[in-house]
């Protein structure tokens, strides 16, 4: 495909218009009708077993012939173990405030600790670059280590970032796709070092990022020119498409508006808050998992704030937690569980497909450009 979009050409796609990975919601079916309607759908595989994602891979492959993508996390644990007194606490803390309501059994008077199992990443990605899946997608940490082999198997590595300087860095380190996380994006923040004890994290709206990324990726010479920047963060509609690429962006990744599609995972209670929510309903915090993320603010993250109770570390909390998560998404109860959502809420729409949604950016981006056309040709 010729395309004159850079993005477009370098994943062999119609649309510039990318379904973000999001863990546990993008399912096979989701990801395929992404890129099935031009654009590209990537699956969220950072919590997967080796086995769940060969088994979604044969899945996609099935479902679609277009170009796909797999996503992995490589933030490093920040800590080995909980320490004895704080995760005490914590469970304490858990089992009044959540475990009761959701009837589930106490876990603060169990002796056992909670000790990280050890890390998959190298089995997921092995996985991965066998079944030569097309995009490989990373968030919050530069693959340097894995992009000769990712490259080997045919494969383009795309990379998501939150600061200038995390962009130069992939480039650098052989990032085919740049992926500019902004502030207002829902889900994890995907910046690379995190300091555990540290409150403050870089919150770089998508509006200042992007074109301070494109800028500096051009500065880097002629190779890195052609190294698409994706924007990513509060875009959910053609007017948003258009914004960033006036910045300079080749394309979009949206996660919330693709939260609702007909074709996700959400569960039925978390799209129905998604879809009545508005514009200041979200916050960015560590109690989810221990990793600063942004979601919709229900009783979970309400009482939690109010409390004052430290969260565990990274990716502890998430282990501490995730049998109150559980519980939640099966007794379909949104109250307790990471409404994990993006600021452009008031934009979403209820009951579209994936390709409905594509169509209608890409029509709603025509219009709106051609409207500015006419517009800035009178001034
Ligand atoms: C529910 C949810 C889960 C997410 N999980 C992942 C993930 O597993 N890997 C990843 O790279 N990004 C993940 N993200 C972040 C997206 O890649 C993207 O940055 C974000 O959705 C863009 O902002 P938007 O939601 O406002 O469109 C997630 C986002 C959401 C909303």
């Amino acid at each position: 495909m010729n395309s004159p979009n850079l993005l477009c050409r370098s994943l062999n796609i119609q649309y510039p218009i990318i379904q973000a990975p999001m863990s546990g919601v993008t399912t096979p079916e989701l990801v395929a009708a992404a890129s099935n309607a031009g654009g590209l759908g990537i699956l969220g595989a950072g919590r997967m077993l080796p086995n769940q994602i060969l088994d979604a891979i044969h899945k996609i492959k099935n479902l679609t012939n277009h170009t796909y993508g797999v996503n992995l996390l490589l933030a490093p644990p920040d800590k080995n173990e909980a320490d004895k007194e704080d995760l005490f606490d914590v469970q304490q803390f858990l089992d009044n405030k959540f475990r009761q309501n959701l009837g589930l059994s106490p876990k603060s008077n169990q002796k056992t600790g909670i000790t990280l199992p050890s890390s998959i990443l190298l089995e997921q990605l092995r996985v991965i670059t066998d079944e030569k899946v097309p995009l490989v997608s990373f968030a919050m940490g530069d693959p340097v280590k894995d992009v000769k082999h990712i490259h080997s198997t045919g494969a383009k590595v795309m990379s998501m970032v939150t600061t200038v300087e995390e962009a130069i860095n992939v480039v650098r380190n052989g990032t085919d796709i740049v992926v500019v996380q902004g502030a207002e994006a829902g889900g994890h923040r995907s910046t690379f070092d995190i300091d555990p004890d540290e409150e403050e994290i870089p919150l770089i709206g998508t509006m200042p990022l992007v074109p301070q990324v494109v800028d500096a990726i051009k500065k880097e010479g002629r190779t890195a020119e052609n190294i698409p920047v994706v924007a990513a963060g509060g875009i959910a509609d053609g007017r948003g498409l258009v914004a960033v690429l006036a910045l300079g962006a080749s394309g979009v990744m949206l996660g919330t508006r693709f939260l609702v599609a007909n074709e996700s995972g959400a569960f039925k209670a978390y799209q129905e808050r998604l879809l009545s929510a508005k514009e200041t309903d979200t916050v960015v915090t560590k109690v989810f998992t221990g990793r600063p993320a942004r979601g919709l603010r229900n009783s979970f993250v309400h009482v939690y704030l109010k409390s004052g109770s430290k969260p565990l570390t990274w990716p502890i909390q998430l282990l501490a937690t995730n049998d109150i998560y559980a519980a939640a998404q099966q007794q379909n109860n949104a109250e307790y569980f990471p409404l994990l959502a993006g600021q452009g809420l008031r934009m979403l729409k209820k009951g579209q497909s994936a390709a409905k949604i594509i169509q209608e950016i890409m029509a709603e981006a025509k219009e709106t450009s051609s409207m500015l056309n006419q517009m800035l040709r009178t001034l």
